[in-house]
């Protein structure tokens, strides 16, 4: 059966090789806890779940959804007044903003709409390996950017060749950062700015994170003068709501690029169910408190994890960003290598950090989103187990 050349391209999806492992030891009856995967294990809240069942519950939402290729009106208003309240940023909600089935859905609509056939297109290293595939599916090329430690995991933009800068037609980068955990600073995303002016760059801000900071204010692209001018931003309640598995977010920013976006989505899909809509806006206008449990959540376990890795040999400073801590690989093992000596030593799983790009090698990646007990039972296994490291 013939299947298409661009899927050639697609490496293993990361996560689908993990789930095999976990799934491998799994039936040989190992008790394998998974700190691999970023995907919130506590329930949604409540009454999001209730502005579901009530509108599911009326058949004025059975039909397609309202306002389809946009998203309904009252949502994307819910989006502005969230921009408005959280990031002191103004959104026109009738030309500036289109729902999405997820942030993951938007970034493949961004290149449909705004990339050509032969483009070259910058994505970090390490980074999100949701990116690369959008851009091949549409004929396009990625170019790495590095991401390094000593940059506190930020490109530096001097250190892309100029024809390279020259001849790129988008930029694909998200902070607070998976993997790295490292956030984005006013002043870098000045930069950013500037340099996508300077190189006539369309910029792909991905922030399904924006909530999930410790110790710094949350940010949103959309806050820097000019940055309209030059891109939008992707985000998402999958993340700061626990509803990964309801697949709603949003792009906002530049009108000519939401535009392109909608009308790739137009051709596309035929919008997200109103009564997620519905709940979409109650998350987004009534939730602000469940944020800060949230985040009182992640705190506590990002920090036993720091106290735990600091007892076993690590000097590390923490990323103040996302619920994933990137942690340097002991001395003497490739990261593959150290997943592999933790899954066999303590049956625990983590992410590689060559999944993410060959920059990421010699890193692993701790998720935050698993219930307190399995974390607790982890740690203890890594304290009891394993003898302190070098580096
Ligand atoms: C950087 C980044 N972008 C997008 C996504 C996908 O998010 P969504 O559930 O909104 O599609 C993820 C999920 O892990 C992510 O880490």
């Amino acid at each position: 059966m013939q299947t298409a050349d661009r899927l050639n391209k697609i490496p293993p999806y990361l996560f689908m090789t993990l789930r095999n492992k976990i799934n491998e030891a799994k039936s040989r009856g190992i008790d394998v806890i998974s700190l691999a995967i970023g995907d919130p294990v506590e329930s949604t809240p409540q009454s999001i779940i209730d502005a579901l069942c009530k509108a599911a519950q009326d058949p004025a939402n059975h039909p397609y959804p309202t306002d389809e290729e946009w998203g309904m009106l009252a949502f994307r208003e819910a989006v502005a007044r969230w921009y408005q309240r959280r990031y002191n940023v103004t959104l026109d909600a009738s030309k500036e903003i289109v729902a999405l089935i997820g942030s993951k859905e938007g970034c493949h609509h961004f290149a449909l709409g705004v990339i050509n056939p032969g483009d070259t297109v910058l994505v970090t290293d390490p980074g999100y390996p949701g990116y690369k595939p959008s851009i091949w599916f549409v004929g396009a090329e990625p170019h790495a950017v590095p991401m390094k430690s000593e940059d506190d995991f930020l490109p530096n933009f001097e250190d892309i060749p100029t024809d390279v800068a020259k001849k790129a037609s988008a930029f694909f980068l998200n902070y607070p950062n998976n993997p790295t955990g490292a956030v984005a600073t006013p002043e870098f995303l000045n930069k950013l700015v500037e340099f996508a002016k300077s190189n006539d760059i369309v910029v792909c801000y991905d922030n399904p994170y924006s909530e999930v900071v410790f110790g710094v204010d949350r940010l949103s692209f959309l806050g820097t003068p000019g940055a309209k001018d030059v891109g939008v931003e992707l985000n998402s309640l999958s993340k700061p709501y626990n509803m990964t598995g309801w697949r709603i977010g949003m792009a906002s920013g530049n009108e000519d690029i939401i535009k392109a976006i909608a009308t790739s989505k137009a051709n596309t899909d035929s919008g997200i169910f109103n009564a997620v809509q519905y709940a979409g806006i109650e998350a987004l206008d009534n939730c602000d408190d469940h944020i800060v449990t949230m985040l009182e959540t992640y705190g506590r376990r990002r920090a036993s994890i720091i106290e735990t890795l600091r007892g076993l040999g690590w000097t590390y400073d923490p990323p103040k960003g996302a619920f994933y801590l990137w942690v340097p690989a002991p001395k003497g093992y490739t990261s593959a290598e150290f997943c592999d000596y933790m899954l066999e030593e303590c049956a625990v799983v983590l992410a590689p950090g060559a999944g993410y790009g060959v920059n990421g090698e010699g890193f692993v990646r701790f998720s935050l989103t698993v219930s307190d007990e399995r974390l607790e039972e982890a740690l203890t296994r890594m304290r009891d187990k394993l003898t302190p490291f070098t580096f």
